[in-house]
């Protein structure tokens, strides 16, 4: 191969150098997160290969065996640290044919029929978000049940109740904090949502429009533990874009319920308020100051979470406005998108920690209550006796500095609506961090149940199956 300086020869033609490093951008570092999507992917298609009812065959079982096995070894050299894209590759896709090709010569250079890199990343990315959406989803069970844990421990220990910022109402802990639960349970379901619209194989779409070949795309699918196969073509490979705008829109929800949460930890383990004490571990120091002990990680959460909405925002306005068909625009997406699942990922599981480990002060927070918090049950009192609740109201305004300090305990306890302080029913909210998580490990056994089939060992441990 003649090579002309400033020029690199790849798969796919001769490019300037400085070409391939502003094309392949990050590319070449964030897709080795998708090096085992790319060879599961790779492995279902030649066995759809081998299967078109073509005579000769453009690829018998036993090519699509030893295709198979060493798309195993690339797997498992990639755990090892050891597979590398190379500059000329510019991404994972070509890494991996270019290594089927050292190793198995004509077999290796056969696999790219009936597909593009365009079906390629769509379906690696698919696979990717259907992983890491369920990964997210465990974290987030988790996350919930050490807030569900420290609701129930401190199920009846009041607190003042806030809008505002200002004193309002009395409340407890355990209202507090399985308030944030049952926000996250709802960003749980977007999150299964968004798997739910992923769960669709983009494969034998080609460059978007289909590929002049009988390929099964159903068995495409199955082979992949996908649910079906996305149906039209253009939509499958060259939709890529909006399915990441809408699993960041899924992060950002839980990185807003969380930032919230963060929001509310900083101000009451400030020493004004002293309702909570971060553990010692988690909290930072200062520089200068020697009695500091910074919730730094809750502000660095407060900011990624800001950070994430950005993001939705930067990944809806590169796909807005693109003309139909692919665009390497939609490469810029990916960065945002991985991002997105390491910063939820681990704002969750910092934030279990930090609810799990807190020490609350109950002193601290019976000390909040002032006469006035119970400005509102006094009128409610009076309006139990008979006096229209406006004027209840009128007459307790009028003499505000007589409301009768009472016993928050006693407050709280008749407070037994359904939910309320004196009635949170967290079981309901534990049955449904226990269907969520039950649904996470039953997709991620599919997916691994399919995976083994595929490749004849057992996925992920990749230990043969006999
Ligand atoms: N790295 C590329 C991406 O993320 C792969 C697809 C390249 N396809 C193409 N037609 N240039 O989109």
């Amino acid at each position: 191969m003649t090579r002309k300086p400033g020029r690199r020869s790849t798969l796919v033609g001769t490019v300037a150098e400085e070409v391939l490093a502003y094309t392949a951008g990050e590319d070449r570092e964030l897709d080795l997160a998708l090096v085992e999507y790319d060879c599961i992917g790779t492995a279902a298609h030649a066995v759809a290969l081998s299967r078109l009812p073509l005579t000769p065959p453009v690829m018998t079982p036993d090519e699509t065996h030893r295709i198979i096995r060493e798309l195993v070894e690339i797997i498992r050299s990639h755990r090892r640290g050891a597979f590398r894209i190379s500059a000329a590759d510019q991404d994972v896709h070509l890494a991996v044919e270019r290594r089927l090709t050292r190793r198995l010569g004509e077999i290796g250079r056969k696999v790219h029929l009936g597909r593009s890199r365009n079906d390629q990343v769509a379906l690696d990315m698919r696979l990717y978000l259907k992983d890491q959406l369920v990964s997210v989803a465990e974290q987030l069970c988790s996350t919930v049940r050490a807030l569900l844990r420290q609701a129930a421990r401190c199920r009846s220990i009041p607190m003042v109740g806030r809008t505002h910022m200002q004193p309002a109402m009395p409340s407890t802990v355990g209202l507090w904090l399985a308030a944030f639960a049952e926000a996250l349970l709802d960003d749980g379901s977007d999150l299964q949502h968004v798997h739910t619209l992923a769960d669709r194989c983009p494969l034998g779409a080609g460059a978007g429009y289909g590929v002049p070949l009988p390929l099964d795309r159903w068995l495409e699918a199955r082979l992949l533990g996908f649910r079906q196969p996305v149906t039209n073509v253009l939509y499958a490979a060259a939709g890529r874009g909006r399915l990441e705008v809408r699993a960041l829109g899924a992060l950002a929800q839980v990185m807003l319920t969380l930032s919230g949460l963060a929001a509310d930890l900083i101000i009451f383990s400030a020493p004004e308020f002293g309702y909570v004490t971060l553990p010692e571990e988690m909290c930072t120091g200062s520089s200068i100051m020697p009695q500091k002990r910074n919730p730094d990680v809750l502000e660095l959460m407060r900011a990624r979470a800001a950070a994430l909405q950005a993001s939705v925002q930067a990944a809806a306005g590169i796909v807005h406005g693109l003309p139909s068909g692919y665009h390497r625009d939609l490469q810029e997406i990916k960065p945002l998108v991985m991002r997105g699942f390491a910063v939820t990922g681990g704002s969750l599981k910092i934030a279990a920690a930090v609810v799990g480990k807190m020490t609350i002060n109950r002193e601290a927070l019976r000390r909040a209550f002032q006469a006035p918090v119970f400005a509102a049950d006094e009128a409610v009192e009076l309006a139990r006796q008979g006096l229209p609740f406006r004027d209840a109201y009128r007459r307790v305004k009028e003499r505000l500095s007589g409301v009768e300090s009472r016993r928050p305990e006693e407050a709280v306890s008749r407070r037994t609506g359904w939910g309320a302080p004196g009635n949170l029913h967290l079981e309901v909210l534990q049955a449904e961090a226990r269907r969520l998580g039950q649904w996470a490990r039953a997709e991620r056994r599919r997916f691994h149940r399919a995976v083994s089939r595929l490749l004849g060992v057992q996925y992920p441990a990749l230990e043969s199956s006999g």
